[in-house]
């Protein structure tokens, strides 16, 4: 794993590369007046601040990689470089942190990628229900040219974004608070949170749910208020943001992933020293390491603490209660594979 990973960031960074060696549009500190170009070796010196905004809790697989990623820049520059990590949408929420991103008010962001459809719909891939087989076949992509070719998309590229590399949170599971979720019957008349996208909505259509985009950061508020009935997502986040509080049912169907993508502020990040930006890439790469050796590990406790609670009926689906439920998904597939595109999803497909 550890290899196979150093060998994906590897060659995702390279694309970061590409173009660097100063005359950037845009210097790295606030500091530096614009248009004022110094030496190398005294920009090199000066102190760099990357502004990493999230939504999740600090104690989630993602608040605790960003954090990682921080300390080892602040170690492998000798502080030079400081990460400033705003967890849990203090800074910028579901909403507005592209937005924020692009605008250069921060630096880098490591959202569900599903979130990147307001800038390439191909990113719902990940919200195809049962197209990833197991965590393996999900980290195979990331390592893949397909998820490359996302990395590079045009439409990442004409808005100044860089994206590094992935990082995992793992699949996603149904919890609500009116009955068991067994067949695909028991979901109609539901309503549910969904992250983003029409992919999501179709999904809930397709069992006769209906669904709301709700930020993040206010998914805990609408359970609680009733808002919607239920939502989807992995353990982690569900046992992070506490929502046995607010929800009697869960059903385990591991019917789609949830994962993440690192990105940054083109300009920002090649008009670093190059020097410096090693060393950056290098704490990236490390993290990166740390994140893939978490994240199945804590999903799994999140599970075992989510049936500790005693506050959630568990409904485990057995492979043929699965694969009905598959059957009623499948519709996304007739409606949006031509907009996530053959040879992304058959691409995944067929990763061996
Ligand atoms: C969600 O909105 O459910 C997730 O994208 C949160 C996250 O970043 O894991």
């Amino acid at each position: 794993m550890k290899k196979l990973a150093s060998a994906f960031l590897a060659s995702a960074l390279a694309v970061s590369l590409v173009g660097c060696g100063g005359g950037g549009q845009s210097q790295p500190t606030a500091e530096q007046p614009s248009g004022e170009q110094k030496p190398a070796a005294e920009a090199s010196k000066e102190e760099i601040v990357i502004k990493f905004s999230h939504v999740t809790a600090p104690e989630s697989v993602k608040g605790k990689a960003a954090q990682k990623f921080a300390d080892l820049v602040a170690e492998k520059t000798g502080g030079q470089v400081k990460v400033e990590v705003y967890p849990s949408s203090q800074l910028y929420g579901d909403k507005d942190e592209l937005d924020a991103l692009v605008a250069g008010n921060v630096q880098m962001i490591a959202p569900s990628v599903t979130k990147m459809v307001k800038l390439d719909p191909r990113w719902q891939y990940v919200d195809m229900p049962f197209l990833f087989k197991d965590r393996d076949h999900a980290v195979k992509f990331f390592e893949s040219d397909v998820a490359k070719s996302l990395l590079e998309g045009d439409a990442l590229v004409s808005n100044d974004i860089l994206g590094l590399v992935f990082w995992e949170n793992g699949f996603k599971n149904f919890t609500n608070n009116k009955k068991a979720l067994v067949t695909p019957a028991d979901f109609n008349g539901l309503k549910f949170r969904s992250q983003a996208g029409k992919v999501l909505e179709a999904q809930f259509k397709a069992v006769g749910a209906g669904s709301a985009t709700i930020p993040f950061g206010e998914t805990y508020a609408a359970l609680q208020q009733g808002t919607v009935d239920g939502q989807e997502n992995t353990f982690d986040n569900m046992s992070t943001q506490k929502y046995q509080e607010v929800q009697k049912y869960l059903t385990v169907s591991n019917h789609g992933r949830l994962d993440y993508a690192i990105f940054v502020n083109k300009p920002f990040w090649e008009g670093m020293p190059a020097d410096v930006r090693a060393k950056v890439e290098e704490a990236l790469q490390e993290a990166t390491t740390y994140e893939l050796e978490l994240a199945e590990g804590q999903n799994q406790k999140a599970y075992e603490e989510l049936k500790a609670s005693g506050k959630l009926e568990v409904t485990e689906l057995t492979d043929e209660q699965r694969a009905e439920l598959e059957k009623s998904f499948a519709k996304v597939y007739e409606e949006f594979s031509a907009t996530i595109t053959p040879e992304l999803i058959d691409g995944i497909k067929n990763l061996k």
